[in-house]
């Protein structure tokens, strides 16, 4: 696993550049900003972060959907609606800012995704009391259980905001070498859809809920990439055997990784914001290396 900085003095890249970075994320690396490129103004982050002093006013990760200009997951007994308001403003700010930036720094991709949720993360990770398949601090790849993305890639780009403290994570082998850990001998591998997913999805058509269905269906893609979320966080001998890297991103640092292939986890760390892209893995410099189709390669089916 790679770390990549970049410097700001670096931007705008040339074209090949451009490219190189692209091929070094889909190669399972992270590229890392020491300082952001896509920084938010001095009052916003005021906000942000004197959310503490108001009482642990925000208790979990909150939400922002850009697609709707919706907010969730915050305290609606503790902040007050101009509050609430105000953080919609700053999380569609942040928003179509990290759109903004990697419509440049990733041109190659020529906007062949989908603007997914962003998520401020107000919370001391070390030691947060969560569900053994909702906990951060174990290697994992992301898959969401609510929302298949049918093999569109999973890039994801963080803010480190907090004034003084370092981001600690863990960040795990390559796709390929988790997935023949894992498959076939703890996991099968995926196999193209059943006679009955297809007989369900005919009934849709007929049905006219077809665009309804498929949304939120899972392919045989997301049944596996789920399935390997869950089969990593449960595996204490994986987790306690197998390669790992310490990373630490520093205050005011940006990051972005493919996280539904590079594994990783958080150990400790407050206050950083995110942004989730849906990225078309047909659009990849370097298509053979998406999960769909190394999957795809493995099982000898397709699976989307
Ligand atoms: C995760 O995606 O597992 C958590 C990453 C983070 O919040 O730093
Ligand atoms: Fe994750």
């Amino acid at each position: 696993m790679a770390v990549h900085s970049i410097q700001l003095d670096a931007l705008p890249a040339s074209r090949e550049q451009a490219r190189v970075w692209c091929a070094q994320l889909e190669d399972g690396g992270i590229l890392y900003f020491p300082q952001t490129p896509a920084p938010i103004p001095a009052e916003d982050l005021d906000f942000l972060l004197n959310q503490r002093q108001s009482g642990g006013a925000i208790h979990k990760n909150i939400a922002y959907k850009p697609d709707r200009d919706r907010l969730s997951g915050w305290d609606g007994k503790s902040m007050s609606t101009a509050e609430v308001d105000r953080l919609r403003d700053i999380m569609r700010r942040y928003s179509a800012g990290v759109n903004a930036f990697l419509e440049e720094f990733l041109a190659p991709y020529q906007r062949r995704w989908r603007l997914d949720y962003a998520s401020y993360r107000p919370i001391e990770e070390e030691g947060r009391d969560l569900p053994l398949r909702r906990r951060n601090d174990l290697l994992h790849t992301d898959a969401f259980p609510t929302r298949p993305t049918r093999g569109a890639r999973i890039l994801r780009f963080f803010h480190n905001i907090h004034p003084t403290r370092t981001r600690d994570w863990v960040v795990g082998e390559p796709f390929r070498r988790v997935v023949n850990e894992f498959a076939p001998a703890k996991l099968a591998l995926p196999r193209s859809r059943t006679g009955a997913g297809r007989a369900a999805m005919r009934v849709a058509r007929v049905t006219g809920l077809a665009s309804l269905v498929s949304q939120w269906r899972r392919t045989p893609y997301d049944e596996f990439m789920m399935q390997l979320h869950n089969a990593m966080k449960e595996d204490a001998g994986f987790q306690s055997t197998c390669a790992k890297v310490f990373v630490e991103f520093a205050p005011g640092s940006s990051w972005m990784v493919y996280t539904e292939t590079v594994p990783h986890a958080v150990l400790s760390g407050q206050y950083a914001l995110e942004q989730t892209f849906l990225v078309d893995p047909a659009a990849m410099v370097t298509p053979d290396s998406a999960p769909v189709a190394v999957l795809e390669r493995l099982a000898g089916a397709r699976l989307t």
